[in-house]
């Protein structure tokens, strides 16, 4: 297997990790990224073979964890509940009193709130040039998931500032401060959660907090830890990949001059398209439980392997030139929401606010250009933009 060096902090690289890539995929389904000492899977067909595998798994295995710090014990304690953490028998229990709670009906209900929180942001754009990252794309996916979650909105901007400061300990090279800002993020939250929860315990509404709840009630035992856990799951996931997916389909469509496949009819193909050609989250990694061969290579039980789903979704041998963006390509399934046994549950949240948010914008916005080029955030796993500076004249 051939190795590679490249810092994932590397601001070239963070910006357009893609050329990257396609030297992994031509060394194989399979390369060593020396600079996480981690086997990592660039093709599709690798990638997808491992997403649905069920001897590979997020869960570490007993003899890989490793001891956790003190000033850690927070964060992990309620990452220890995470569905996106576990494997069965914890996994399908919790998956399944979500997917209870969260019903198409439910989410279906949310298309009208998307289509007035856009019209509402639009009406109030500045004039001249502005960050369209602010002003739009991370406001339309906050408010719907407090919404769908029944959290007061007037909370957005402490969730906004919980999950990006939660999100940094998953950064390659985090800081001591990082994590203690992480720490105090999770308290603030978990504290947040836990009074929110019992008020929705004493007083239900119609909220996916008071679902869940009574999806417990109902003798499946869903516990208090495992209920706030899977509230910030969801407020997390809910926005950040989403937010990532609307600013990246923005610049996309803008730098390539596809405005015109944004009508109602072309949005759904033009936002798959956006979805393989960026997606938001590029890195998840997964653990062998047997010994398993995929695509030629032999994995023991214990050996961690990555899946960059961001090559995935680029090669050549599953998309006719994977390296172009076309608007009107037929709608193939990418990876960008994964697959298998933890395939993204908000999966058809995030595609209806984009297909509904993305055709309003463009038609009421036909001058919509870009201000300069966007710059990425600095933190490879989450590709999305630091600022989307626009003119919407
Ligand atoms: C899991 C992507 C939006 C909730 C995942 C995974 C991916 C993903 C790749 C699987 C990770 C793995 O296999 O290791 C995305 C993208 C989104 C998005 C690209 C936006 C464009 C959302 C939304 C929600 C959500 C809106 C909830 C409201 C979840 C949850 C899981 C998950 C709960 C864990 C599922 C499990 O472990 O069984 N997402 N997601 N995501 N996502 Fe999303």
């Amino acid at each position: 297997m051939q190795k590679f060096t490249q810092s994932p902090t590397d601001p070239e690289f963070v910006q357009n990790p893609y050329p990257f890539y396609e030297r992994l995929r031509a060394a194989g389904d399979f390369a060593f990224w020396d600079d996480y000492n981690l086997t990592c899977a660039s093709s599709h067909q690798a990638v997808s073979a491992l997403l649905r595998d069920r001897r590979f798994g997020r869960e570490v295995p007993e003899d890989k964890r490793k001891p956790i710090p003190d000033h850690l014990t927070p964060f992990y304690d309620v990452e220890a509940h995470s569905m996106l953490e576990l494997e069965r028998p914890r996994h399908p229990r919790l998956r399944g009193l979500v997917m209870r709670a969260f019903t198409s009906r439910r989410i279906k209900g949310l298309a009208p709130e998307i289509e007035a929180i856009t019209h509402d942001l639009i009406d109030n754009f500045p004039s001249g040039e502005f960050d369209l990252l602010t002003a739009f794309a991370q406001k339309i996916p906050v408010i719907i998931i407090c919404r769908l979650l029944g959290v007061p909105e007037t909370m957005w901007r402490e969730l906004l500032e919980w999950s990006n400061a939660m999100v940094m300990m998953y950064q390659a090279g985090r800081t001591r401060d990082m994590e203690d800002k992480a720490v105090r993020a999770t308290e603030e939250f978990v504290a947040f959660m836990r009074e929110y929860v019992e008020k929705r315990r004493a007083t239900p509404g119609d909220d996916l907090i008071s679902a869940l709840i009574s999806a417990e009630e109902e003798g499946t035992k869903l516990s208090t830890d495992e209920l706030i856990t899977t509230c910030i799951l969801l407020l997390n996931a809910g926005h950040e990949a989403t937010v990532h997916s609307i600013g990246n389909a923005v610049k996309t469509i803008l730098e390539h001059g596809a405005q015109a496949h944004c009508t109602t009819e072309g949005i759904e193909t033009l936002s798959e398209e956006t979805l393989r050609f960026d997606p938001p989250l590029h890195m998840f990694t997964r653990w062998c439980y047997e010994e398993a061969e995929i695509c030629g290579h032999t994995f023991q039980p214990g050996d961690e392997v990555a899946l960059l789903l961001g090559s995935a979704n680029r090669d050549g041998a599953t998309w006719k030139n994977g390296e172009s963006f076309q608007p009107m390509r037929d709608v193939q399934t990418n990876t960008s929401f994964g697959a298998g046994a933890h395939f993204c549950i908000g999966a058809p949240l995030a595609r209806m606010e984009l297909q509904i948010a993305l055709p309003i914008l463009f038609s009421r916005c036909p001058d919509l250009a870009l201000a300069t080029t966007p710059e990425y955030a600095d933190i490879y796993h989450f590709h999305g933009l630091k600022a989307l500076p626009v003119t919407a004249t």
